[in-house]
């Protein structure tokens, strides 16, 4: 089958093998792109007409007990300034978002035993009991099963976690020893079960990544089904042991991203900030190849300086209702707007 041929499968049964994914990452051209983009607007355009669902991110800890090799904030990173930030600045942080119009926070840091479970579920309980009307997104990484559990029953809702390469010899190549791939697994399986909409994902041009890798995570997302993905560009940090590789490709970011909007037609699909970052109209790029979300940064901005993952992070304005008008004018520059709405997960099938 040509590559084309392959992009009306994945419509139709919205799975492809590894080998016939592996084809078309190794093989797409520019035509094909354009084709896979297209197909994919109509498809984001059927179920969410020209709506681009917003959701404020809060970084609430830049702590990390964990050591990745690509990410700015690891632990033995000693020139990151940390902060942790109360639950009174992060109620505050809420009241200023839902001003702004923001009905979806998400909570995301780096793993920090700070943070316990008890102080997760006060935090998760207080922005429950006073944005009932608003949906709870947690990103704090892996846990194990009662903690989600319980963080649901407090009125979580959704919750990221890439699961960063579906290989585990990658996976082993990305994180030190102490991490293990089959736990991040695990976790996903745990949070999918427990009834969160639940979001994995990977770095595309992560150091080691080849084009198996890549349909093994293309194969993996086609069969766990997430109700999200997040998916960017890897960009090096200079203060990692991966400073010295390059960043991924832009042009295969949103190809991927197009072959995940026809392969799970209503998936929640952020244009992600590291997409943005590359490339200034990377975020634009991205909603016409089948996005339908954007997650501006509601966090205090001294903050968001120090919540850097990687270098040059996207940031514009002064605050997130600034970074949200010039979000929405970007928008509306492709004829899109920002939709003030929760913007749960539907399935049609
Ligand atoms: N470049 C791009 N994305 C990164 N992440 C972490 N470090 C980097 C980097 N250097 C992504 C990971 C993580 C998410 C929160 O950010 O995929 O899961």
């Amino acid at each position: 089958m040509n590559n084309q041929e392959l992009i009306d499968k994945l419509k139709e049964e919205h799975i492809l093998s590894r080998e016939e994914f592996a084809q078309l990452i190794s093989t797409y051209t520019p035509e094909d792109k354009a084709y896979a983009q297209e197909t994919a607007q109509k498809i984001a355009q059927k179920h969410f007409g020209s709506r681009i669902f917003f959701r404020g991110i809060i970084e609430f800890t830049n702590f990390c007990k964990n050591d990745c090799y690509y990410c700015g904030i690891r632990k033995s990173n000693s020139e990151c300034s940390r902060y942790r930030m109360s639950l009174e600045d992060i109620l505050n942080c809420c009241a200023n978002a839902y001003d702004w119009g923001f009905r979806t926070f998400v909570l995301q840091s780096g793993e920090d035993p700070y943070y316990t479970d008890e102080k997760m579920l006060e935090i998760i309980k207080a922005i429950h009991a006073a944005y009932p009307d608003c949906a709870i997104t947690l990103s704090i990484g892996e846990k194990e099963h009662d903690s989600y559990q319980a963080f649901f029953e407090a009125g979580a809702n959704r919750y990221l976690l890439r699961h960063e390469t579906a290989t585990k010899e990658h996976y082993n190549a990305l994180h030190p020893a102490e991490m293990s791939f089959e736990h991040r697994m695990k976790c996903l399986e745990d949070l999918k079960s427990i009834g969160y909409q639940t979001g994995c994902g990977a770095m595309i041009g992560a150091p080691f990544q080849t084009v198996q890798t890549l349909a093994e995570d293309m194969y993996y997302m086609a069969s766990f089904k997430p109700q999200m993905i997040g998916m960017g560009p890897f960009i090096p940090h200079h203060q990692t042991p991966f400073s010295q590789y390059a960043h991924g490709s832009v042009d295969l970011t949103i190809f991927l991203l197009s072959l995940c909007r026809i392969m799970l037609p209503t998936v929640l699909l952020p244009a992600t900030t590291a997409l943005g970052s590359l490339d200034t109209d990377g975020r634009k790029a991205g909603v016409l190849a089948g996005c339908n979300v954007i997650m501006p940064n509601v966090s205090p901005f001294t903050n968001r300086k120090k919540y850097t993952l990687y270098d040059n992070k996207a940031i514009s304005g002064e605050d997130g209702g600034e970074e949200l008008q010039v979000l929405q004018k970007h928008m509306e520059e492709i004829g899109y707007t920002l939709y003030c709405a929760k913007g749960d997960y539907f399935s049609i099938s």
